[in-house]
């Protein structure tokens, strides 16, 4: 224990309590985005709560990623408001919304040669002269066996598959512990096995009171493991709800132009949703 703790701590960092379940994490209100002179988002509203998984879904370019750089206060939005853990986006400060909310980009650009566990252990840089800056070295070892990347701690990030990438972009997303997680695609690059892994941190998180969101092109996943799905399209939402009652043929057929069915899984009843392909 470092005896000046107490005198580096910040002063003016505002940390973030924990909230109860079914709370508002994080809001988007009328939010309306223009990216090279075209609307991208239009007239967005959408509730992100603690204790939820929420699945953003919708076809290339329906502005998934735009929508959760935008809930992550990453990207500035033209009308409308974004509120963070009840306030204002452009009101707190860079490291108050690091202890807020963690981002997993769709493509993570890092190309360094860092050893995977240092990737990792970045996550944990909003809690610097915190009084959970303990915390770091138990919390990196949970997010690497979470994500089974341990085995690989020492190797460059550079030297990984992308499969593996993904999962320790991910560990480092879990490692930063904000109560706001927000996932773009942390499924697109995995097996199997690690899609059903991913998922199910995403429900261990939001048991614990962390509010999700997963933007996730496997609609099949997103019924089994999703609270409430959200489907973006051409900017707009829409649907908004539990995945069994919004995800059906007629709405999916139409949004992503490729008529599909839809049919209760034999054991489970969760949604089974397939392209409609000839026998
Ligand atoms: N910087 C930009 N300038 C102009 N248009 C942009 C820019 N970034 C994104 N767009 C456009 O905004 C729309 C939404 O993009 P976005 O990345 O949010 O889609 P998405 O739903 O995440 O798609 P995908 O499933 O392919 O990841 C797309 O039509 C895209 O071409
Ligand atoms: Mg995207």
């Amino acid at each position: 224990m470092n005896p000046f703790k107490a005198l580096l701590a910040p002063r003016r960092r505002e940390l973030p309590f924990p909230v109860p379940a079914g709370s508002t994490a994080a809001e988007a209100a009328g939010v309306g985005v223009r990216l090279g002179g075209r609307p991208v988002l239009d007239s967005v509203d959408l509730t992100v709560r603690a204790g939820e998984v929420l699945a953003l879904v919708g076809p290339n370019g329906a502005g998934k990623s735009t929508l959760l750089a935008a809930l992550a206060a990453d990207l500035p939005v033209d009308s409308g408001e974004i509120r963070v853990d009840g306030r204002s986006a452009t009101r707190w400060t860079a490291a108050e919304l690091a202890l807020r909310r963690a981002v997993l980009p769709q493509s993570a650009a890092l190309a360094f040669p860092f050893p995977v566990e240092d990737v990792v252990r970045m996550g944990r840089a909003p809690w610097a002269g915190t009084a959970r800056e303990d915390e770091d070295d138990t919390v990196v070892a949970a997010a690497m066996a979470a994500t089974e990347v341990t085995g690989f701690a020492t190797r460059p990030f550079s030297a990984l598959s992308g499969g593996e990438r993904a999962r320790v972009a991910l560990a480092r997303a879990l490692a930063q512990s904000a109560p706001l997680l927000l996932l773009d695609e942390p499924t697109a690059a995995l097996d199997l096995r690690h899609q059903e892994l991913v998922l199910r941190i995403c429900r261990e998180r939001a048991a614990a009171g962390d509010a999700v969101v997963a933007v996730l092109h496997d609609l099949g996943l997103a019924a089994a493991y999703a609270d409430r799905a959200v489907v973006l399209h051409g900017g707009r939402v829409a649907v908004d709800g539990p995945p069994a009652e919004v995800f059906t043929g007629a709405l999916l057929g139409e949004v992503y132009r490729q008529p599909v069915e839809v049919f209760p899984h034999p054991r489970t009843g969760v949604p089974l949703v397939v392209p409609k392909r000839l026998a």
